[in-house]
């Protein structure tokens, strides 16, 4: 079929028919979505282990992660409601989406960050794009609070996760893995802060697996009706599996944390938006949330860049360093298909990717000779 003059112009418009939007809805999109689905070959080997492990690499998002889904589909239905600003508290890449939507559709972002604790990049972002960035002296949860309280006292839209559209655009991603795979995975892993992502993506699976339009609006009170354009087209939905890291684990220790503390700073989250639902996601898919310490998220971050080229931030290493552990135990079967969702892109937190690199020896100083670089390359041929 020829393609040509096919231009692809974001996840609203593909899912349309899926979606909480009508003809006359004008669409604020910078392209998001139709991220590579890319199949790991070298680890499986490392791990021994008969098993596809496919990424599902949303670091490759405009603003570099899978935040623009939900964003695309927030500011798009508050721009039709007539908001002329948004707002969120953000551990850095709502921050950026935010304001990069925001900037898109001429409206004001307002941006909630916990001061210092933000990965470099997506600071970088946030002020790049223009958005009024608000360091509080706090952690994201602070700032989660105050933005509740303060949208009841001013003309602006929350675009956080428990806005209803951020969950109905994330849920593509599910939507697109399907696509590609020709049916669901058997176990789906993902990165947990707020819990929104993987009750997100347990939507869109539900919408593609539903028997019928009437049984999944009864039974998946998670779609808030959405499920109406469920559409039977897999017959399997995964086990959601949610990696938390140890100090910010709150599903794990099954209460809420105070002071989370952990190397990703993307889930450095104590009190998650989306408690009950993801303990009903786990519930409905048979899934399960575990936690990982900060050094193997960071080994597995490095593990991914340098066996596969494929360079993610660390909470979304998060989802491989879990997998990692749970296929070498055997709880992840033998001759399973895995997805894991990398949530960012590697770039936003250079910081934290130089620092786990310093003192390796693959980074040498010489001369500006050719006999000092012609050595240093002998001396490290393989
Ligand atoms: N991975 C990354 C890279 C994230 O930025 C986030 C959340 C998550 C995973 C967790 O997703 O909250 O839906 O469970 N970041 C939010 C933010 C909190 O403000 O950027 P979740």
């Amino acid at each position: 079929m020829n393609t040509f003059g096919h231009r692809y112009t974001g996840l609203i418009e593909k899912y349309r028919d899926r979606l909480p939007v009508s003809e006359s809805t004008s669409i604020i999109s910078l392209g998001e979505g139709n991220t590579p689905l890319i199949k790991l070959s070298n680890l499986p080997k490392v791990l021994k282990k008969d098993v596809d492990i496919y990424v599902k690499y949303e670091g490759l998002n405009p603003t570099g992660s899978f935040k623009d889904r939900g964003m695309t589909m927030a500011v798009t239905k508050a721009v039709e409601a007539g908001s002329k600003a948004i707002i969120c508290a953000s551990t850095g890449n709502t921050s950026a989406a935010a304001a990069a939507y925001a900037a898109r559709a001429g409206i004001t972002a307002f941006v909630l960050i916990p001061d210092g604790k933000i990965a470099m990049g997506k600071l970088a972002q946030a002020m790049m794009y223009g958005a009024i960035t608000i360091q509080i002296k706090g952690n994201f949860d602070d700032g989660m609070r105050l933005v509740k309280e303060v949208a009841d006292h001013a003309p602006v839209t929350i675009v956080n996760s428990i806005n209803p559209y951020r969950l109905q655009g994330q849920k593509t991603a599910a939507f697109e893995i399907v696509e590609e795979l020709g049916r669901a995975p058997d176990y789906h892993c993902l990165p947990v802060g707020n819990a929104g992502n993987i009750t997100a993506h347990w939507m869109g699976y539900c919408e593609m697996s539903a028997p019928d339009v009437t049984k999944v609006t009864e039974s998946c009170a998670l779609c808030e009706g959405h499920c109406k354009y469920a559409c039977n087209i897999i017959g399997n939905r995964p086990k959601m599996i949610g990696y938390q890291a140890a100090g910010s684990a709150p599903f794990i220790r099954g209460a809420m944390v105070d002071n989370p503390e952990t190397v990703a700073t993307a889930i450095r989250i104590g009190h998650p938006q989306s408690w009950d639902r993801a303990w009903k996601v786990m519930s409905e898919s048979g899934g399960w949330f575990d936690e990982c310490s900060d050094e193997t998220i960071l080994q597995a971050q490095k593990l991914l860049a340098q066996s596969e080229g494929i360079f993610c931030e660390p909470a979304s290493a998060a989802s491989l360093a879990g997998a990692i552990r749970d296929i070498q135990s055997g709880k992840i079967a033998e001759g399973s298909t895995i997805v894991l969702t990398l949530t960012g892109n590697g770039l936003k937190d250079p910081d934290t990717a130089i620092g786990q690199c310093q003192g390796d020896a693959k980074m040498v100083t010489v001369g500006a000779d050719l006999e000092s670089v012609r050595a240093a390359i002998l001396h490290n041929m393989s």
